[in-house]
């Protein structure tokens, strides 16, 4: 039986398709309007998901009514239509919909390879949940607590995005790298207030932090960002340790939005013995969550590699090739990432020993200069180059960087790196390139950042390499 799901009406939305526990496809929206956070589904991207055969069912990822009625109640972002309603590619089909938390645990679980974990949910707000905690058993995932509205780690994250200037929803993982620059302490008792211990947090975010009372200067920005992820580094750690005591549980399986901070998810592997996160942990994972969630069993994970698919060899040769002569790499080749993180198959690649590159990478993506960039590293020398004993496939911890000196482009202000490890079976490919880079050079490192301009989605399809090629002299290898 081959099942759709869908996620939409929120700021990422995506399908994915499945078949008796086999993932064929799942892709984001915003690839394929070019529309950043798109949140709609279109017929280009059902379509493409449609070219693996016409789903049995649907499976939609939160309930509608229920997210209705929390606007309804308390405000916030949503309320559309959900699109399969209206879609001609999907009429006909019978549509079965799912709590949002429970899409989340579902994403997580079954894609885990876990048997017995903990599985805990943080993000926003999904209909009027904040957080949740379950335990996974087998194929079973059994609901153990709620954190309610207005407690909610992500929108206070959220809340003081917006306060320093930036886009809540979207851009908290610029806050995220912007914390290293500043200073935890000038600020730590004030925004600790806002969200003392968990259970005490009363104030409502969902309508920005409406009371700060100082100038926001540009050193201000910085410093309050530092204080927000100290402060929620804080908060996180606490109920995951009390969350490990109450249940005994060594696995932990951590999605929502707030799985994508990379930073906090780094002390993770101080509690617990094994970590699974998603490749695609927020709200545009749920749409392989809603899926899974119907399907009720684990599925058979071989990687984030489901989406839109280019075709090709992956091209070591020429990749090497412009390493060495223009030391950047455009890649687009084989099938798109199913997540927020570009790992190889819609990436610009760099050579992380050029203090320079950095300025030159950020120039090309139009982005901050301050912004950081992330490692590949082979996965068997991960642990030589960075302060880590797991594996981090997917961009999610940031460890310490024990060689800063020889790859300054790929180290953040705070000494840490961002890392993606890779072994032959994730990706033979960029396995191949790196090995091969290690024996020219040393280094078994290279920059990893996705092929994208700020503010807009990451590079699909052919059209998007042909105009990339419009704009810039530097053509994407492929
Ligand atoms: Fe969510």
């Amino acid at each position: 039986m081959k099942i759709l799901g869908i996620n939409e009406t929120t700021h990422d939305a995506a399908v994915c398709l499945i078949e008796d526990g086999r993932i064929l496809f799942a892709g984001h929206a915003e690839r394929y309007s070019k529309e950043k956070n798109d949140w709609y589904t279109n017929d280009e991207l059902i379509a493409d998901a449609l070219t693996y055969g016409k789903p049995d069912k649907i499976a939609y990822y939160e309930s509608e009514w229920l997210k209705k009625l929390r606007i309804a109640r308390h405000g916030g972002f949503g309320g559309g239509k959900p699109y399969y309603k209206s879609s001609p590619l999907l009429k006909g089909i019978p549509v079965k919909s799912f709590k949002h938390h429970y899409s989340h645990a579902a994403a997580g679980y079954y894609t885990s390879g876990m048997t017995d974990a903990l599985i805990v949910v943080l993000d926003a707000i999904g209909e009027f949940d904040t957080g949740s905690v379950w335990i996974g058993e087998g194929d079973k995932i059994k609901p153990l607590k709620k954190l309610k509205y207005p407690l909610s780690f992500g929108l206070f994250y959220s809340a003081f995005t917006d306060l320093i200037g930036l886009k809540a929803n979207e851009e908290e993982y610029i806050m995220m790298g912007m914390a290293a620059y500043g200073d935890p302490q000038r600020y730590w008792k004030k925004v600790n207030n806002y969200f003392p211990w968990v259970q005490k947090q009363k104030y409502n975010f969902h309508q920005g932090i409406t009371d700060w009372d100082e100038t926001i200067d540009e050193q201000a920005r910085f410093d309050i960002a530092a204080a927000v992820q100290a402060v929620y580094e804080q908060r996180l750690w606490d109920i995951m340790c009390s969350y490990k005591v109450e249940t005994g549980k060594q696995n932990l399986v951590f999605m929502g939005g707030c799985a994508l901070n990379s930073k906090a998810n780094t002390m993770l592997w101080k509690i617990f013995k094994n970590v699974w996160i998603m490749p695609n942990p927020g709200d545009a994972g749920s749409a392989l969550g809603a899926a899974a969630a119907l399907y009720g069993k684990h599925l058979d994970w071989q990687g984030p590699y489901l989406g839109h698919d280019l075709g090709g060899e992956y091209p070591v040769d020429k990749i090497i090739d412009a390493l060495i002569k223009d030391k950047i790499a455009p890649v687009a080749s084989g099938k798109a990432e199913y997540g927020p993180r570009a790992l190889g198959n819609r990436s610009i690649l760099a050579d992380p020993r050029d203090p320079n590159i950095k300025d030159r990478v950020n120039l090309i993506k139009k982005r901050e200069l301050f912004r950081p960039f992330a490692p590949v590293v082979l996965e068997e020398y991960a642990s030589e180059w960075f302060d880590m004993r797991y594996t981090s496939p997917y961009m999610q911890y940031t460890p310490e960087c024990l060689k800063p000196d020889l790859i300054p482009s790929v180290v953040h202000a705070d000494g840490t790196s961002r890392v993606q490890t890779v072994n032959k079976a994730d990706h033979p490919g960029l396995y191949e390139v790196l090995t091969r880079w290690n024996k020219l050079t040393g280094i078994p490192v290279l920059l990893n950042t996705s092929l994208n301009i700020k503010g807009q989605p990451i590079i699909n399809d052919h059209q998007d390499l042909l105009e990339w090629q419009t704009y810039y002299d530097r053509s994407i290898i492929s």
